[in-house]
């Protein structure tokens, strides 16, 4: 898997560096309050087992499963929502965690989803962003670290559902990308 890789960006051990700062803003911002995490399947999977653990708040946990890649390296643009029932998010702090902002489409849709069921407040935590122009505005409360336009895998990031038990984050060798054409 590793000679798949172009490059590793993220080693484990400064993702775990990262995410104690995050959590320790988090638990800080939310002194006094409960927390509802909401985790977008499968790409977050392995980042909110390791941010959940480091904040210090009463949390509740819920996830979401959505499609919008089919297994491509491009994003559709369409955004469907997998479960039937939506987690109850009324009246409570809801923090959405997911892998990565790409185009937007993914976490507009989940925010806006999620908006429309009353929460008392909504913020979005990434781990991962790309600089580039977005599809649909979303701006992230947290996030881990700024990427160029690349596509990466490992530690929850997928390419077709390959990759996502590497412990680290690399970029992904141009030429195993199959273009969409
Ligand atoms: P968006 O809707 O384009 O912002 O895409 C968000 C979703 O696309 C993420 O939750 C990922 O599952 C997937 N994605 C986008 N870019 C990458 C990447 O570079 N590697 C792996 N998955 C990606
Ligand atoms: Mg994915």
């Amino acid at each position: 898997m590793q000679g798949d890789l172009d490059r590793v960006l993220f080693h484990e051990t400064t993702i775990w560096s990262r995410l104690d700062q995050i959590a320790a803003q988090i638990s800080k911002d939310y002194a006094e309050k409960e927390l509802t995490v909401i985790a977008v399947l499968n790409g977050s999977l392995v980042f909110m087992a390791d941010l959940m653990r480091r904040i210090q708040l009463p949390l509740r946990l819920d996830c979401l499963s959505v499609a919008s890649y089919h297994g491509r390296a491009q994003t559709s643009g369409e955004v469907i929502f997998k479960q039937i029932a939506l987690p109850d998010v009324q009246d409570r702090h809801i923090l959405i965690l997911d892998d990565i902002l790409d185009s937007g489409h993914t976490l507009a849709a989940i925010r806006d989803k999620l908006q429309s069921a009353g929460p008392r407040s909504i913020k979005v935590c990434v781990l991962l962003s790309k600089k580039k122009k977005r599809d649909r505005a979303v701006d992230a409360d947290y996030l881990g670290f700024e990427i160029e336009d690349e596509f990466v895998v490992g530690y929850g990031l997928d390419y077709d559902e390959r990759y996502r038990n590497l412990p680290y984050i690399g970029v992904l060798r141009r030429e195993l990308i199959k273009s969409d054409e």
